[in-house]
């Protein structure tokens, strides 16, 4: 699932410190699939080489609106009609405030007043600079003339400062760019993911776990934001980063992961359980367990929260996960009854390729109605796409 695929980035780069990683930011825009072209200001170029990015696009970098090239005649108007989307990052304060004017005094400006596409802006700069009330107005101003901006990120600065201003992560401009390529179709929708492991404490440094890695709850919540639901991702501990736009809700056991979903559930249209919650937990001690030659544990079953779930269903949509290693499709069939499920998503989790850990994923789909559908190995942002096809479908038909 490549929806950057063949897509024509323009990328125009301006005289900001953090130009030094848009070469970054070209090649994951070149990993998932995108053809990318730059125009730098002179600006940029006090920064990093238009040969920097030559090489990395395999194409030009057009640095000069007078400049001649045969490939496009009327380059400040060729160049943008080539593109899908115009990407400007990093916006320094400067070219903010020109494109807010309408100033057209180098290629870079002359494009955007001539982009017949839409441009998104990612400003970056020092904070002083960032919340400048002049570069706010500009902001404002840009936002109302239908630019797409991204906030900056708030960190440390190249200037040794700590606060907002900084380019946001490439992997979030990334996101950006191409959840803007999908369709909306969840907009008005409210999606709930859990994703992850959950950890059973038996003393204040032990805990027990399974190998969920939390990658197919990620991708769904990624998908489902990025077409238009308000998308809220609970998960246990991983070592993965919510996607930009999904609001995150980090908790540690069942008992927490199950506080969380139940304050949100009235509110929510969506829900999909693909965490792995522990079913057992050990009786806690409040001190380190000493080493001794034999230990027991006695463990105690944990709530069951998707049951608790099927159990307060009125208006929610309810998808389960079951990752079996025997029985998928009989064990995913008794639990979609038993809970009240209305579509329940089973993997094999001893298969090749399927299950924890792994990027993709080989699953079943077993609706209410009976009705089955078995999915081919795919990368588990494919399968998060295909499911929430399915979840659209379903939707609609409730509507
Ligand atoms: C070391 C250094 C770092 C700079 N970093 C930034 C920055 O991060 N953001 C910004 O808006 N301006 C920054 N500037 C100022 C811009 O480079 C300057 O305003 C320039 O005129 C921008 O030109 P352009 O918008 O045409 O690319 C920096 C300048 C220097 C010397």
């Amino acid at each position: 699932m490549q929806v950057l695929k063949n897509k024509h980035i323009l990328v125009g780069v301006t005289g900001s410190i953090a130009a030094y990683r848009i070469p970054d930011l070209i090649r994951s825009l070149q990993n998932k699939g995108a053809q990318v072209k730059a125009i730098m200001t002179k600006g940029a170029q006090a920064f990093i080489t238009p040969l920097t990015l030559s090489a990395l696009t395999r194409n030009q970098v057009y640095t000069d609106i007078f400049e001649f090239h045969s490939e496009y005649p009327i380059i400040h108007l060729n160049l943008t009609d080539w593109a899908d989307l115009f990407v400007i990052a990093p916006a320094s304060a400067d070219i903010i405030a020109k494109l807010a004017q309408g100033m057209a005094d180098d290629l870079l400006t002359s494009a955007a007043l001539g982009c017949p596409r839409p441009i998104l802006v990612c400003p970056a700069m020092n904070t002083r600079m960032y919340l400048n009330p002049a570069v706010q107005r500009n902001l404002n101003i840009l936002e109302k003339l239908g630019f797409h901006l991204m906030k900056p990120a708030t960190g440390n600065l190249a200037c040794g400062v700590q606060g907002q201003g900084r380019l946001p992560d490439i992997e979030d401009i990334t996101t950006w760019i191409e959840s803007f390529f999908f369709p909306k179709d969840l907009k008005g929708y409210k999606v709930l993911v859990t994703a992850g492991p959950t950890q059973e404490f038996l003393d204040p440094v032990r805990f027990i776990s399974n190998r969920s890695s939390g990658k197919m709850g990620f991708a769904i919540a990624k998908i489902a934001a990025a077409r238009g639901a308000k998308t809220i991702l609970i998960s246990g501990p991983t070592s993965l980063r919510p996607s930009y736009g999904v609001e995150f809700i980090p908790v540690v056991s069942c008992a927490e992961m199950k506080e969380a979903v139940l304050s949100l559930y009235e509110d929510v249209d969506v829900v999909i359980m693909a965490a792995a919650v522990a079913d057992f937990r050990p009786c806690y001690v409040s001190q380190k367990i000493k080493k001794t030659e034999r230990l027991n544990l006695e463990l105690e079953k944990t709530e069951d929260i998707l049951f608790v779930l099927g159990q307060r269903k009125r208006h929610q949509l309810l998808i389960g996960f079951a990752a079996e290693t025997k029985d998928l499709l009989k064990e995913a069939q008794r639990k979609l009854q038993q809970k009240n499920l209305d579509l329940i998503v089973a993997n094999d989790v001893i298969q090749p390729g399927a299950g924890f850990e792994s990027e993709t994923n080989k699953v079943s789909l077993i609706y209410r109605s009976g009705a089955r559908e078995n999915w081919p190995l795919m990368s588990k942002e494919a399968v998060a796409m295909r499911l929430i096809d399915r979840i659209k479908r379903i939707l609609c038909r409730i509507c």
